[in-house]
Order: C-alpha cells, then structure tokens, then sequence
C-alpha cells in the first residue's frame, strides 16, 4: 500500500468506500474510526482494517495518515475537515458538504491555509453513463450544448437504509438534488439563475421530496432539473439518472435501463453504458457501487502530484449555494441569480 488513509464514519454508505478502497492499488485504509465502538469495531474486523477507535483527533494524530476519508452526516463536516486539515495531505468530505456556505467556505479555507487537497465525495458525475456523455460532449459529438433535462424519479424505500432523511425539511435538493446540480455543472458548465418549485409527496415523510428546477447557465444552455422519491413506476429506474442533451448538431439520451442513444442527422447509434457491478456489490446499486470506485480512483495520482480530485472543496461552494439559491426560490416564487 503506498497510500495510508483513515475513515471516519462506520455507517450505512461508508462500506461501499471501504470495498472500493479494498479494490484500489497504491492506496487503503489503515484506521476506521466512529464514535459509536461497535460500528468502528465491526467495519474493522469487515475489512480486516488494523487499527479502530473512537476519537478521530486521537487517531489522526497517532496514525498521521495521508488521506482521510469523512463519512459522516452533514452535521459533523465542518469539525472534522477542520481536524483533519491538521493531520494529512488530503480530505475527502461525503456530501452534502455542509448545510452553509460559511460552513462550507471555512472548510475550503482551513485546507488552502495548510496547502492540503479537499475533495467531496460527489460520485454522481463519475457514474458511468455520464463519463460517457461527457467524453461524447468533450468530442464535439453533439455541436454546443443548448438543452439539458436530467431525471430522478423513483418510489425506492430510502427510509429504510438511511431512517434520518424522513425528518430533513429540503431532503430531495439536500440528498439528490446536490448530486443532478453538480452533474449539469459537470456538463454545461456554471448556471448564473434559477426557480423551483418542491412538492411534499410522501404523507410519512416530513419534508419536500420532490423538485423541480429551471436553471439558466453561464453559456446560455438551460437545463431542467427533477427529482422525486414518491413516484410510482414500473420497472423502478432507482437509482438511474435520466437524460437528454440537445446540441446544435444532435441529441443525447440516456434511457431506463442505461441505453445511451446518440441521434444526429446522418443516423442514430444506439449502446448499453451499464457499469459492472463490482464482486462486492449487488443490483441496483451498482451504478453508486462503481461510481463511488470510480470517484476513489482519483486518489493516488493527486497525492502523486498529478490532477486534484474532482470535484474539489472549492468547486462545491458553487453546487451548494445552487441548492440553498433552489430553497430560497421555491421558499418565495422568485428567481434567484446565483
Ligand atoms: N454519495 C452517495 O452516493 C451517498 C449515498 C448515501 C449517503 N451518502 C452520504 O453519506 C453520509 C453518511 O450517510 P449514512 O447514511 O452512511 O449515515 P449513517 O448515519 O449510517 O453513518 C454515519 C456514521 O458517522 C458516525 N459519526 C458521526 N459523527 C461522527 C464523529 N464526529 N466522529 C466519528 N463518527 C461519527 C455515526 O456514528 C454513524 O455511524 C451522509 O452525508 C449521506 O448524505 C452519500
């Protein structure tokens, strides 16, 4: 292992990092730590990891790791990437990042202050089918890019695996909506305004699950953004995103099922873009389960001295204040320039 690096925060999401550094080389965990000894403990024997514990200062400070990998709630960013920006070279911080931009912007500041890298763990741009419609955009396939609908739409138990979003006021644009606004950033660049409307769908629920937002970007695209965790379809795309691009020269698509189709006018080519699912993962997460590798596959060529990892703390201040700019528009009805 050329790579040491801790993980904070043994809970549901965490072990799909943990497999995806099992599988990286020239990196790996070497300490996990969770205030609750039992998580630390079990995540420790999983992954046959050495060392485990329940105070992160303590441990950063015995194991001086070269990365740490934050994978806690919200609530707890701010402490730890604070805390971690004194032991290591780089921070990996799962989003959402934080729930302000002061929060978020101290963050990026405190790790500039020590010249340490800061990463967030959004992994959404590294799935699959939307690596393949960049490099298609990157390839001119499609002409300039001018239109963009992306989709999220499911009726999947979330609740189940992670019981706190039932009690999240914005969940949609806090849990998913994050992740679409950052893939439209990733493919049409920066949005300069926005609306939105919520929608509270699910009665057990305590929140706004489902959104819809118009954004207008920096180039002149505009892209239409939703999501909903109360819709009722069959088969379930869960945890798919759609989409279709229109270009000046042609259209993207990516349809249930990962069918990627690329309509131009001299022909329409028609593939499959489903990602592997890794030995260690199970369907329908897959797509999160190689995506989540994917984003991790950055690590050793940053700390190498190579390219940052994508996308950086600093570029999320812009994707965070896309999401609290979507509850200011939808808490009054009005436009927000961003
Ligand atoms: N990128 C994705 O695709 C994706 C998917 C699911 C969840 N997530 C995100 O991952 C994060 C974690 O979600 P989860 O569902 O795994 O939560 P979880 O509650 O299951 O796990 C979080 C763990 O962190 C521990 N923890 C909290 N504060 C700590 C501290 N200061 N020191 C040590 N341990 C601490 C808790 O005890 C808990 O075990 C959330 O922010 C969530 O939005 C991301």
């Amino acid at each position: 292992m050329v790579f040491r690096g801790v993980l904070i925060g043994c809970g549901f999401f965490a072990r799909n990092q943990m497999a995806a550094w099992g599988d990286l080389p020239g990196a790996g965990i070497i300490g996990v730590c969770d205030r609750d000894p039992a998580k630390a403990k079990a995540y420790a024997r999983d992954f046959g990891i050495p060392h485990w514990g329940t105070d992160a200062s303590d441990m950063l400070a015995t194991l001086r790791p070269d990365f740490v990998d934050i994978a806690t709630t919200v609530e707890s960013h701010r402490a730890l990437v604070e805390l971690a920006a004194q032991h290591t070279r780089l921070v990996i911080c799962q989003k959402p990042f934080a729930e302000t931009l002061e929060d978020a912007a101290a963050m990026v500041a405190a790790c500039e202050a020590r010249g340490v890298m800061l990463a967030v763990h959004e992994n959404f741009r590294w799935q699959r089918p939307i690596r393949e419609v960049k490099a298609l955009l990157e390839a001119g396939a499609i002409g300039a890019p001018r239109w963009l609908r992306l989709s999220f739409r499911h009726g999947y138990d979330i609740y189940a695996n992670q019981p706190y979003l039932a009690e999240v006021r914005d969940l949609a644009l806090t849990d998913i909506g994050l992740h679409l606004f950052d893939m439209v950033r990733h493919l049409l660049g920066d949005a300069t305004r926005l609306s939105c409307e919520v929608q509270k769908r699910n009665p057990r629920v305590a929140g706004f699950d489902a959104f819809q937002a118009l954004i207008r970007h920096g180039s002149g695209a505009v892209s239409s953004v939703e999501c909903s965790f109360h819709s009722v379809l069959s088969p379930d795309p869960f945890p798919e995103s759609l989409l279709q691009i229109e270009g000046d020269d042609g259209t993207i698509t990516v349809d249930e099922g990962f069918r990627l189709r690329l309509q131009r006018a001299d022909g329409v080519e028609e593939r499959g873009v489903e990602p592997p699912c890794p030995i260690w993962g199970a369907k329908p997460w897959h797509l999160i389960q190689d995506s989540v590798a994917a984003f991790q596959g950055q690590l050793p060529a940053a700390l190498s001295g190579g390219a940052a990892m994508e996308p950086s703390g600093a570029h999320n201040l812009g994707t965070l204040a896309m999401v609290l700019g979507a509850i200011r528009a939808a808490d009054t009805g009005a436009t927000v320039t961003l």
